[in-house]
């Protein structure tokens, strides 16, 4: 039997316990603090750099370029002697700019998810008018993409590249996209303002890593639309974002320089805006064909009408000829619209059938909006 007594504690063994626990505490509240100091450090601590190694040298040093674009002469931490070369990603002491760190291997820049990758569905005879603008690239894409032995038993070169200019919405993409079709290629399309927006500080690798996308998967049409926006003419390159474009242009040239003309890439740039154009862009070798695509004549007018009136059913007083006269001046952007307002007016009055005055509100109504538009950038301008 256990009696009453035994279960009373001694004073002295309540006291050890006590002692124990403080003890025990302490070593936990040490620890705490330490941990706390470390933590204190360590939003002390300056962050590094991030950098690319250009070039490395004897003696622990290396030529490094900062996001900015300056290039430095700087040391590197010992234990990263001769596991640095050219390109790699590091981290660097932001006063000394000494190399403290590699980072991991740079993955591959996955270009697919900045840029339109397809295989366009666009047919010659989706395009009115522009007979000879199609001729020419059937030239100088379509025919070096389909058949390069021809001109090796001619000896001569087809140029690398085409460049469209002229106003919008005349059909400049919509060639390139059917030249792509016709010499079944992939199509890469990329926007010149959105590779120095975008990708600030990216833009020539960026151009790197889609010139070599396009060898991957040649046959391939490069299309860099609104090409103005990279290879304007500049007078000087001063700030941080001009030298920036400046890169991205310089990669584009060595890109453009670098392949055969007679290998599977083909590129097609387009610009509203040849009047600023650099001219290192257009030297032979380079884009040296020059394609105006202008706003349709009155046959071109009447050419895409029927195209794009082609899945509608027009009521039989509707004269293609009569209706093209009223839309002098407009572009096939403009003249697609008219058709689409045209369609629109007839569901809201409950009908299939398109009568020629839906066309004529339409008309009226687009060259409104266009005016418009025109006044608004005025303005912005
Ligand atoms: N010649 C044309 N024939 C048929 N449709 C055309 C023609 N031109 C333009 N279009 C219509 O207008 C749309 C826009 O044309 P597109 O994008 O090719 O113009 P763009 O010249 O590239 O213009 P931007 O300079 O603004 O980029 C086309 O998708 C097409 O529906
Ligand atoms: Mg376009």
């Amino acid at each position: 039997m256990v009696s009453d007594d035994i279960t009373v504690e001694s004073p002295t063994y309540i006291h050890e316990e006590e002692e124990i626990d403080y003890r025990e505490e302490n070593i936990l509240l040490k620890v705490k603090m330490a941990e706390m100091k470390n933590e204190l450090m360590r939003y002390k601590i300056p962050p590094l750099l991030v950098a690319e190694v250009i070039d490395t040298y004897p003696e622990n040093k290396a030529l490094v370029r900062l996001k900015n674009g300056n290039e430095f002469y700087v040391n590197v931490d010992a234990y990263l002697d001769g596991k640095l070369k050219a390109s790699d990603e590091i981290l660097v002491e932001q006063k000394s700019l000494t190399v403290i760190q590699k980072l991991g291997k740079k993955k591959h820049f996955d270009v697919s998810k900045y840029v339109i990758v397809e295989r366009p569905n666009i047919r010659w005879n989706q395009i009115g008018g522009l007979k000879d603008e199609i001729e020419e690239l059937k030239e100088v894409i379509e025919l070096p993409l389909k058949k390069p032995e021809l001109f090796k038993k001619i000896g001569i070169e087809p140029p690398k590249g085409i460049l469209l200019y002229g106003p919008p919405g005349t059909g400049k993409t919509l060639l390139a996209k059917a030249a792509a079709t016709s010499g079944n290629a992939t199509f890469i399309e990329i926007v010149g303002s959105e590779l120095v927006q975008k990708f600030i500080g990216q833009g020539a690798k960026l151009v790197k890593s889609i010139f070599e996308m396009a060898r991957e998967k040649s046959p391939t049409i490069i299309f860099i639309d609104e090409i103005d926006s990279i290879a304007a003419t500049r007078m000087d390159v001063g700030t941080s974002g001009e030298r920036e474009v400046q890169r991205t242009f310089m990669q584009l040239l060595a890109e453009i320089d670098g392949f055969e003309p007679l290998g599977n890439v083909k590129i097609i740039a387009a610009t509203n805006r040849i009047d600023i154009i650099d001219t290192a862009i257009t030297r032979p070798g380079r884009f040296d064909r020059l394609v105006y695509v202008p706003t349709p004549d009155h046959a071109g007018i009447v050419e895409i009408l029927k195209i794009h009136t082609k899945k509608m059913k027009l009521s039989a007083e509707v004269n293609l000829d009569k209706l093209a006269k009223k839309m002098k001046d407009m572009s096939g952007a403009e003249i697609r619209a008219v058709c689409v307002e045209a369609g629109y007016f007839a569901i809201r009055d409950d009908r299939f059938i398109v009568t020629a005055k839906d066309f004529s509100k339409a008309v009226a109504k687009i060259a409104v909006e266009e005016t418009e538009k025109k006044k608004d950038l005025t303005y912005m301008g």
